[in-house]
């Protein structure tokens, strides 16, 4: 019985969030955790006073010098196994200081829980306000395997991640990422079995990638990557998604 319910869990829940019905939604409420809403409102206080937000800006600039080699300047990253954080969603680099620290997710090198752990949630804020503020470098991917990742992403991704990939409420932006590192996570979504320092889970993706053939997975991550990304607008647009 139990052997079926687990082989069931993931088509029902594809089926679900594509047909557009509330229960997929009631999944795609796993996007934010109770611990970050703290982090979020403290954001959205930022936002609303552009004095503390521009301190918040030179604060977060001043902790990144942690970040930078692994994430690279400004959060642009150079190395196609890391992630760039540049005009990430701040909402979502919130929650993931959140898992990492939790230990829900952890990343191959082993420093992301320690960098966090014991961050203090201002720090947290400045960090997410700096990255989400700056503007993201286009990297080239093949136009062909662009192309035909369109369609799939379109049909696919685009209710959550956004028309062009830029993130909405707690959702990724998944524009212009590093076409590796996409394509390792949904690789690490789809077997959601792995518990050492891979873990990373998610009900959504693991089934939405699990639908997927290995040759449509990288057709979606060089449409992904050759995505521009809008310069962050002051304030972003984040915040107002998240009411
Ligand atoms: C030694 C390398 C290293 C350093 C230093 C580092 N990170 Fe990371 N970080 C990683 C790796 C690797 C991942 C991707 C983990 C994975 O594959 O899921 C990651 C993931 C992240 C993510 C999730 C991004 C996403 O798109 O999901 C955030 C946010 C993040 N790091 C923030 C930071 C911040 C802020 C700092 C500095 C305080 C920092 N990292 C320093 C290696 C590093
Ligand atoms: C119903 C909503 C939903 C849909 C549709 C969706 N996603 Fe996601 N996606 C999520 C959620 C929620 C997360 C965060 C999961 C987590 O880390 O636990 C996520 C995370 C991701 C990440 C990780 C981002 C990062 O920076 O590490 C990637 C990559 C991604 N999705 C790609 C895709 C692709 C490609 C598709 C289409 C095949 C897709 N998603 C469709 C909800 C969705």
């Amino acid at each position: 019985m139990r052997y079926r319910h687990t082989r069931l869990k993931y088509p029902i829940i594809a089926l679900l969030v594509l047909s557009g019905s509330p229960l997929g939604h009631l999944w795609a409420q796993e996007s934010i955790s109770q611990s970050t809403q703290p982090l979020v409102e403290k954001y959205r206080i930022l936002q609303k006073n552009p004095l503390a937000r521009n301190r918040a800006i030179m604060q977060g600039k001043q902790q990144a010098f942690l970040c930078a080699y692994c994430h690279g300047k400004d959060g642009n990253s150079t190395k196609p196994r890391f992630p760039s954080l540049a005009s990430q969603n701040p909402v979502y680099l919130l929650e993931q200081f959140e898992r990492f620290r939790a230990g829900v997710r952890e990343d191959f090198t082993g420093v992301m829980q320690g960098l966090v752990e014991n961050m203090p949630a201002d720090d947290k804020v400045a960090l997410a306000v700096y990255y989400a503020n700056n503007p993201l470098t286009p990297i080239t991917s093949s136009p062909l395997l662009a192309k035909k990742g369109k369609p799939l992403y379109e049909k696919y991704c685009k209710q959550c991640h956004g028309k062009n990939g830029q993130g909405t409420k707690g959702y990724a932006r998944i524009a212009g990422q590093q076409t590796v590192y996409l394509l390792e996570t949904l690789d690490l979504f789809k077997d959601d079995s792995r518990s050492n320092l891979r873990s990373r889970h998610s009900d959504i993706m693991t089934a939405l990638s699990r639908l997927l053939t290995q040759e449509e997975a990288l057709s979606i991550t060089h449409y992904l990557t050759s995505l521009s990304v809008k310069p962050p607008s002051v304030g972003g647009n984040y915040a107002t998604d998240m009411k």
